[in-house]
């Protein structure tokens, strides 16, 4: 140990890095790394694989990603799986999240017609991990909805909740007696923009109107999958179910009343909508958000308010559907509503509370355009959570830095350390967080930025028909915290070599 560390830990009153160096994650805390199907597995249409929507969206439109790619072969994680795992078992992690692609199993979306490859495919990603002793964590749904559901209206056509409903009962049929660990929809407002903007496939643009229906029919989805679980499988299975985030850090532009509610307001739009139904007291959708949209729709002729409401009935199946409170975080910014600009799209749902965001010019800027690093966000951040549901058991799905193409990576190294210190800060304080997921094991196909923006531990060359994977500085970093449970801010890894520690 260094003199500085030591004489700080004696006197107890130094700042910064070096003297939290003792600080370690507790045991029940779990560390591991994410992906998702349709980012990293290509094989789009093999052994009976369905078309999905984004299949659809890169293959009918290109150039609506930015570099005219797709995910037809991205990391060829169908191919390559093994050799992820063994990237896993080189980092140490303890778990791995990973979704499942419905049109794999569904080529149809609907549960008539099963695609026996795509079950072999995933119980033998399953198996393998398992003999490492990685514990699997399956998003059901992350993103890419078969393109014939679609057609039917996807998340516009109420009837999605009973075909998530078919789906997730032959997820948790075939693959729950070793699966402990799932997450029904992952970040359901990026799955609504996809309604409600040109942000995500299908690209529909129907703002401040598909996304608040999309929100209502994927909580019904999302209640009938957990309800599902719960009734028919946990008895046997039991395991956990949970619902998966996304939030971004906000705090209020000045110390006014009105901007400290403009956090308020902003996370009710943001992300309330999706979690008050779940984890508040009395269910339903955000109060001050439901009056706003309801004021603004009446003033814009709309006889009904464009966020249509649940009934007492709707609310009370919904409320309290979810064993844990998934979380993927990335940037953060401050808010007001004096930064409201009539730019945006009228209706929409940041038109609708009339706000604004801010980042400073010095905060350091990832390669994507939306993720500037806020000091202190990821304490921020579970600060905002504990304080909306006290208590609640948080997982950290997510967590990560954009780089351009290329191995280097000293900012992925220094954002990894200071956002576990700050999951650290928060476990300080006694906020619930139990377990910690970087995003993501391996660059992938990063949706509307294709392959221009680069999130992974390990580089991988698209180039390369191989796909070859190679660990990037850190991987060494965060492979050495999962194994001190600390974060050593001195620590510089002895090689670039990577190799299986004996237990993995
Ligand atoms: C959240 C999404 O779940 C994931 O698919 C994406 O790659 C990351 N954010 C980074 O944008």
């Amino acid at each position: 140990m260094k003199l500085a560390v030591l004489l700080c830990s004696a006197l107890a009153v130094c700042h910064g890095a070096e003297v939290k160096q003792s600080r370690k994650f507790p045991n029940y805390f779990v560390f591991g790394v994410g992906t998702a199907a349709y980012q990293i597995e290509g094989a789009w249409n093999e052994d009976g694989k369905g078309e999905n929507i984004w299949d659809y969206l890169t293959h009918t439109n290109p150039s609506a990603i930015v570099d005219q790619s797709n995910g037809d072969i991205a990391c060829d994680s169908y191919h390559n799986y093994k050799r992820d795992i063994e990237m896993l078992r080189e980092l140490g992690v303890s778990v791995y999240r990973f979704s499942v692609s419905w049109s794999r199993i569904l080529p149809e979306g609907l549960s008539y017609y099963i695609n026996e490859a795509g079950i072999t495919y995933y119980n033998n990603l399953i198996d393998e991990l398992l003999k490492y002793n990685i514990q699997p964590m399956i998003t059901i749904y992350h993103w890419d909805l078969p393109q014939r559901l679609q057609e039917l209206g996807g998340f516009m056509n109420p009837l999605i909740a009973d075909w998530f409903e078919d789906y997730a009962r032959i997820v948790f049929k075939t693959f729950g007696d070793r699966v402990k660990f799932f997450a029904t929809f992952n970040e359901p407002s990026e799955i609504c923009s996809g309604y409600g903007s040109l942000g995500k496939a299908p690209m529909l643009n129907e703002t401040g109107f598909g996304d608040y229906l999309c929100a209502r029919n994927l909580l019904l989805a999302h209640a009938k999958a957990y309800h599902l679980y719960n009734d028919e499988f946990r008895p046997t299975q039991g395991g956990v179910i949970g619902f998966i985030l996304a939030v971004s850090s906000t705090e209020p532009l000045t110390d006014s009343e009105e901007d400290k509610f403009a956090v308020e307001l902003y996370s009710q739009a943001t992300w309330g909508i999706y979690t008050d139904p779940i984890y508040s007291k009395e269910g339903g959708f955000p109060k001050e958000l439901v009056e706003r949209v309801a004021a603004k729709s009446a003033a814009q002729g709309y006889s009904r308010s464009r966020l249509p409401d649940f009934s007492e009935e709707e609310k009370a199946f919904i409320l309290g559907t979810s064993d844990f409170f998934g979380v993927n975080h990335y940037s953060g910014s401050y808010v007001s509503q004096t930064l409201y600009t009539s730019q945006h799209a009228i209706p929409s749902a940041l038109d609708d509370i009339e706000m604004g965001t801010y980042a400073p010019d010095e905060w350091l800027q990832s390669a994507s355009s939306w993720f500037q690093l806020m000091p202190n966000s990821v304490h921020i951040f579970l600060k905002l959570i504990n304080a909306r549901y006290p208590g609640v058991r948080i997982y950290i799905t997510e967590n990560g830095w954009s780089s351009r193409e290329g191995i280097v990576d000293e900012d992925r190294v220094n954002y990894y350390r200071s956002a576990l210190e700050g999951v650290l800060d928060a476990l300080d304080e006694g906020i619930n967080v139990h377990g910690y997921l970087a995003w993501s094991l391996m660059d992938n196909f990063e949706w509307m930025a294709g392959y221009s923006e680069r999130f992974g531990l390990y580089e991988v060359d698209f180039n390369d028909p191989n796909r070859t994977r190679t660990p990037r500085k850190s991987a060494f970093i965060y492979k050495n915290i999962m194994k001190t449970r600390m974060v050593d801010h001195d620590y510089e890894p002895e090689s670039y070599v990577m190799t299986i520690d004996e237990g993995h």
